[in-house]
Formats: structure tokens, C-alpha cells, sequence
């Protein structure tokens, strides 16, 4: 037996029935916990999988409490919103010693504990190994050597790059050049201009996702498959959200360019 796993069974002498303590322990936590799992949820905007990992999760029932629980503020969350419930991955990861079938059999009346019939959505795993390993296959959207095959050349001119490439062409005279400067989460709804102020900064984010999305789309589903588009974007909606305050003030420019055939 590893000398860092707990002992396993459940025995007299078992972690599984001596940990009353380290329950206590969750569970004054918990208020905390269902706090942070909301936040998480609304900074995310409803992500459509959640993934709850319990890093050094022993033998017992005390890990599968606070699974339930956390499992359960997800639904709620969600059933708040009106949402469908999202896939959640929970995976119980400790040392390879560790007892896992003692944890794995009470799996049933985990499900019990679930406020709403999940079991179709929630997926439970072991996973063996230290934690200061890596622990989990590469947990991105696309598979690396389809990244590295493709290639979207895209370059943002100045208006000065702009006015050359006319000039050197030579067959236009420019009779109109403006420069319309706007910022990345404003933008034109018919003749109004909806600005970030005016909406909830979720509503803000989702709207730009929802542009860039209508517009790459075709080209990503083409190279990576239709089935990965949701994660993707749900995956961009996240980063845009963690990036917001510095990316709401980047203005962006477009140019509009009258030219007459010389
Ligand atoms: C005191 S127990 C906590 C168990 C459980 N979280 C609870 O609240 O009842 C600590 C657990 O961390 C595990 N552990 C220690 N070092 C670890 C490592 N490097 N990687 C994964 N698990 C580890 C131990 O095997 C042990 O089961």
C-alpha cells in the first residue's frame, strides 16, 4: 500500500468510516462552494459541459457529498435560467493505491442525492495518479495536428496601406476616404448604435461571439468538423468574457472608401 493513500475498505479502521471530521470541513465550506459554482457558471455563460474535479478525493462517500452538492447547484443554476442542464464530468482523481471501488460502489445513492434524474448528463470517473501530474488528456476542442493545418492569412491595414495599394493599382482616383472608428462591443442595429453600456455585459459578449461566429463559421466547421462548433464558441465566449475590460476599450476601424475609375 502506498504509504500516502488512506486506508481503504470500510472497515472499523477505514478512512471511509473515520472522516467525520473532514466532512464537517466541506460542508462549513459549502456556502462558499455553491457561491463560486454560480459565478462560475454566469462568467462562463452557460457552458453546454462542466467538468468538477476532486484532487486527492480518498475512499468514502465524502467526495460524492460534495460532487452532489456541487452537481446540484449546477442544475439549479441552470433550471433558474431556464437552461438545459449541461454534461458534467465529474472525475475523482487520487494515488493509484487509493481505494476507489469503496467510493465507486456508493455511486447509486449518489445518484439518489441528485436533485433532478440526471444520470444521461452526469459521468463519473476515477483517475488514478499523483496530481502533480498531468491528470487529464488534452482538454482542448480540436485536435492539435488540425490546428497546425490550418491557416487563415488575415491582415488588418492602415488606412495609409490602404490608400497605397489604390495608388499603386492606378486605375482609381480616391474621391472619399473616411476612417468610422467604433469599439469592439458597440455595434449598428439598423440606424441605432447599441453600445456595451446599454446592455448586460453578457448580452454584450454573447452578441460578439454570435458576429465573428457568422462569419467564421462556415470556414472552422469545414476544417474541424460541425460537431465541435458549440464547444468552440462556448470556449471563445469564455475567453472574450475573461478578456472584457481590457478589449472593451481596443477601438476597432473600418474604412469607408469612395473611388471613381480615372
Ligand atoms: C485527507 S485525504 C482527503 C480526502 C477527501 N478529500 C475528504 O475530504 O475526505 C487526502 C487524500 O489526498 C491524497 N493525495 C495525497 N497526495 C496526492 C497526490 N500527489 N495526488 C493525488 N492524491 C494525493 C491521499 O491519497 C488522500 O486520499
Amino acid at each position: 500500500m502506498g504509504v500516502l493513500s488512506m486506508k481503504g475498505g470500510d472497515g472499523e479502521h477505514s478512512y471511509a468510516n473515520n472522516s467525520e471530521g473532514q466532512k464537517s470541513v466541506a460542508s462549513n465550506a459549502k456556502p462558499v462552494v455553491v457561491e463560486n459554482v454560480k459565478e462560475m457558471i454566469v462568467k462562463m455563460d452557460f457552458p453546454s459541459c462542466i467538468k468538477v474535479a476532486d484532487l486527492g478525493c480518498s475512499s468514502g462517500e465524502n467526495t460524492l457529498v460534495v460532487m452532489s452538492e456541487i452537481v446540484n447547484t449546477i442544475i439549479a443554476t441552470y433550471q433558474q435560467k431556464s437552461k438545459n442542464p449541461p454534461e458534467i464530468v465529474c472525475c475523482l482523481n487520487d494515488l493509484p493505491d487509493n481505494d476507489f471501488n469503496t467510493t465507486f460502489k456508493l455511486i447509486p445513492a449518489f445518484h439518489k442525492k441528485l436533485k433532478m434524474n440526471v444520470k444521461e448528463k452526469c459521468f463519473i470517473s476515477g483517475v488514478p495518479g499523483s496530481f502533480y501530474s498531468r491528470l487529464f488528456p488534452m482538454q482542448g476542442v480540436v485536435k492539435e495536428s488540425e490546428m497546425e493545418s490550418f491557416n487563415l492569412p488575415f491582415y488588418n491595414p492602415d488606412e495609409s496601406e490602404v490608400r497605397k495599394v489604390i495608388e499603386n493599382e492606378g486605375s482609381f482616383e480616391i474621391n472619399n476616404f473616411k476612417t468610422i472608428f467604433g469599439l469592439l462591443f458597440s455595434y449598428k442595429t439598423g440606424l441605432t448604435e447599441v453600445k456595451d453600456d446599454d446592455l448586460d455585459r453578457f448580452e454584450v459578449i454573447k452578441k460578439r461571439t454570435n458576429i465573428i461566429r457568422s462569419i467564421t463559421e462556415p470556414m472552422l466547421a469545414a476544417h474541424f468538423g460541425d460537431t465541435v462548433m458549440d464547444r468552440l464558441f462556448d470556449k471563445y465566449t469564455y475567453n472574450l468574457a475573461q478578456r472584457y475590460d481590457t478589449l472593451r476599450n481596443i477601438p476597432t476601424v473600418q474604412f469607408f472608401v469612395s473611388l471613381t475609375r480615372k
